[in-house]
């Protein structure tokens, strides 16, 4: 089992992961009761745990601050607290200062629930914690065993204590539309920090996690220690540091100033918080992030994303049967496996203003339906996919005009649109109902093996008329409403998978990831900037759900030129697809991605699955690389967009082989192979501690130079092959 009782103390346990202990317990401070992390650091032997003092070392505090105020898994808005609340309620009469008391502990095979009730009010509360792989898994439910309603107005999965260090760093991403997942690492400010969205989604201008170091980590060592929220609404996650020097980092779904009526018998569950504590700096927890998606996550981890092809950058609105067909003719002759037609399908929608919410072929553009699209590319050999966005809707619309308040919308206020759409609402059992029902329908009318879901705008005059006290719980309905009806459409039709939109990666998070199976990574497609973006969001989720497409240059978006191959070589650290106006390619260019397509499926399953080393470099800004090992199988991947300025070192050196083992070039797809020809071998440990000279970094020619080199480790050493 993976959470312990501490031998010879009360109410006190230990979790331990490969990578960490947590030990936490029981507190009472005279009538108060706290649950207090004493412990996150390395794993420690059980022998040893009694060896932790489950005191907090006193700091000069006088009548201003309770020693317990920042050390609690779960702090209240009550008693003598003075942080960041993981819970606030307002009971009848209005009174405030929850007043919780231990009632007990439930030990599983899974984990442990510890319930603390508010007796007084009937407010009970469990706090749950297991185990998966390396990481912490943390959730509340509190239930309402009152005989009257209970206002919540915080309710936050729980909060981490960072154990005490002489500085702290915190490691995030931020961004925006088309520049998504911008790495940002500097100093935690003391006082609070918080990172949220207020837009109902994920967001672009920041993702749920956070690490934190004590400003010494490196790409492969050093302590970190990671928080993140599994959710895809809005959220907040808030990192308290105090001048004293304790740090806390609390995580939880929701809004500020909404309140969620816990009606009698009623329940809340949160979504989980996720904790992880590594000792092998940000590339091993990026690593062991990686693999919690995988094994924990992500439904189909083991099976290869296929190369898919999109026309939204080619055609944009502009979609017909005979355009959609020429370009899946010219994508299939590169070895495209999935075809997606993107928005512009149905309803009137020849453009952002109209037809969002009518899911029926355009009668004009397809006056036989779809059908013959989609024959015509199953005839060429690949899979089909379609783009659609359920929650949202054009005034202009059928569908508006006869159900005008599916909206969010709030009596008589404005209904702002953006992109000329409004939001539907998915917390309504009419609206998920309806969603579903189309949904399902064109899945298998068309046996659809792929569904493109997008979501464009950003809530606003969020109110659901009708549902009085419960108006508010839209903010976590509406997201449990899209994952209800994903789950639903894939347990009915088992071949579908799912990527999440959401104007690019507005919508990547662990919650979302759950049941679908990639993320349209950003709609900025230019290689250089890409780089930057990939850099970011692959230090915490893994490459294999990372759509990444080659498309037109100079980039549409950018203006930017990259050739051909570093666009490809850009996107292959992914999973591939293209969207250029591939009627436009020369013959050259189809000759050239053909065979970067062929080459991408042989490395596919190692960059897809495999475990990623930063190897070097700043991407998109330096020469760089990366490396992804899986079994006896190693890919490097090197950029440099420079020519004569910013000259990088000239070896590369590779990191997690067997020093031992002997490892042999399979491949090297740059004409200057001369440094590392294909069939040399080299020790492991010359590779990771002496490294190649790669052409790329190993300067001979223009700006944009990239490479594949792919290496096997072999069964003997290599004094028994020579
Ligand atoms: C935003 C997405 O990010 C794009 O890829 C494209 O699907 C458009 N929406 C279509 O409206």
């Amino acid at each position: 089992m993976s959470v312990v009782k501490v031998a010879g103390r009360s109410d006190t346990w230990a979790a331990t992961t490969p990578s960490c202990t947590y030990v936490f317990g029981v507190v009472r401070a005279e009538e108060d009761v706290r649950i207090v992390q004493w412990y996150w650091g390395p794993p420690l032997p059980e022998a040893a745990l009694p060896e932790i003092p489950l005191a907090v070392a006193p700091r000069l505090t006088a009548s201003f601050r309770d020693p317990y105020d920042i050390e609690e898994l779960f702090p209240v808005d009550g008693g003598r607290r003075w942080g960041v609340p993981s819970l606030r309620v307002r009971y009848p009469g209005g009174v405030r200062s929850a007043e919780l008391a231990y009632a007990g502990a439930e030990e599983t095979a899974e984990g442990i629930e510890l319930v603390l009730r508010d007796d007084a009010y009937g407010l009970r509360v469990s706090l749950h914690l297991t185990c998966a792989g390396d990481v912490i898994e943390r959730w509340v439910s509190v239930s309402n065993d009152g005989a009257q309603a209970v206002q919540v107005e915080r309710l936050d999965s729980g909060s981490w204590v960072i154990p005490e260090r002489y500085g702290y760093r915190h490691s995030t991403v931020s961004g925006a539309w088309s520049a998504e997942s911008r790495l940002g690492r500097r100093e935690l400010p003391v006082g609070e920090t918080t990172f949220t969205s207020r837009t109902g989604a994920t967001g672009h201008h920041a993702n749920p996690w956070i690490m934190v170091d004590e400003g010494d980590a490196g790409e492969e060592s050093g302590e970190v220690w990671t928080v993140a929220l599994a959710w895809s609404g809005s959220w907040r996650m808030t990192a308290q540091r105090r001048p004293e020097g304790d740090v806390a980092v609390s995580a939880g779904f929701g809004h500020d100033g909404v309140v969620w009526q816990l009606a009698p018998g009623e329940k809340l569950i949160t979504p989980k918080t996720l904790g992880l504590y590594s000792d092998g700096g940000f590339g091993a927890v990026s690593r062991v992030w990686h693999e919690y998606a995988r094994r924990f996550v992500l439904a189909f981890p083991d099976e290869d994303r296929p190369v898919l092809y999109n026309s939204w950058e080619a055609t944009g609105f502009d979609v017909t049967e005979s355009g959609q067909l020429a370009l899946a003719e010219k994508a299939a002759g590169l070895g495209v496996e999935l075809f997606v037609v993107d928005d512009g399908w149905f309803g009137a929608r020849v453009d952002d203003t109209r037809g969002l919410g009518d899911w029926w072929p355009n009668r004009e553009r397809f006056p036989d339906g779809l059908a013959g699209l989609f024959d015509g590319v199953r005839a060429l050999g690949m899979r089909a996919g379609l783009w659609v966005e359920p929650e949202m809707v054009n005034p202009d619309s059928d569908l508006y005009r006869a159900h005008p308040d599916w909206v969010l919308h709030l009596p008589g206020r404005r209904r702002d649109t953006m992109r000329n759409q409004l939001v539907l609402n998915f917390a309504r059992d009419e609206v998920r109902g309806w969603a579903f029902g189309w949904l399902d329908g064109l899945v298998r009318e068309y046996g659809l093996d792929y569904l493109k879901w997008d979501m464009n705008r950003s809530f606003s005059q969020v109110g659901w008329p009708g549902a009085g006290e419960r108006a508010d719980r839209v903010w976590i309905e509406h997201v449990e409403g899209v994952y209800q009806i994903m789950d639903e459409l894939r347990r009915r039709n088992p071949g579908l998978r799912i990527e999440s939109c959401s104007g690019g990666g507005g919508r990547v998070d662990l919650g979302i990831l759950r049941r679908t199976d990639q993320v349209w990574t950003s709609d900025n497609t230019d290689a250089r900037d890409r780089q930057v973006i990939q850099h970011g969001f692959t230090q915490f989720y893994p490459p294999g759900v990372m759509s990444a497409w080659v498309t037109d240059s100079p980039n549409p978006l950018t203006r930017r030129e990259v050739p051909l191959r570093y666009r490809f070589h850009v996107a292959m650290a992914g999973v591939l697809g293209i969207g250029g106006d591939l009627t436009r390619w020369g013959e050259g260019e189809l000759a050239e991605a053909r065979g970067l397509v062929a080459k991408y499926k042989e490395i596919r399953p190692i960059v897809q699955r495999g475990r990623l080393y930063r190897l070097a470099g700043d991407p998109g800004v330096t020469a760089s690389a990366v490396q992804y090992n899986l079994d006896d199988q190693v890919v490097v991947i090197a950029y440099n967009p420079f020519a004569l300025t910013d000259q990088p070192p000239r070896r590369v050196r590779l990191a997690g082989l067997d020093p031992e083992a002997v490892y042999e070039v399979t491949g090297c797809d740059d004409l200057a192979t001369f440094t590392v020809p294909v069939g040399s071998r080299w020790h492991g440990r010359t590779l990771m501690s002496h490294g190649v000279v790669l052409p790329t970094w190993f300067h001979l020619g223009a700006d944009y130079r990239s490479e594949i080199l792919t290496l096997r480790r072999l069964d003997r050493l290599l004094d028994e092959t020579d």
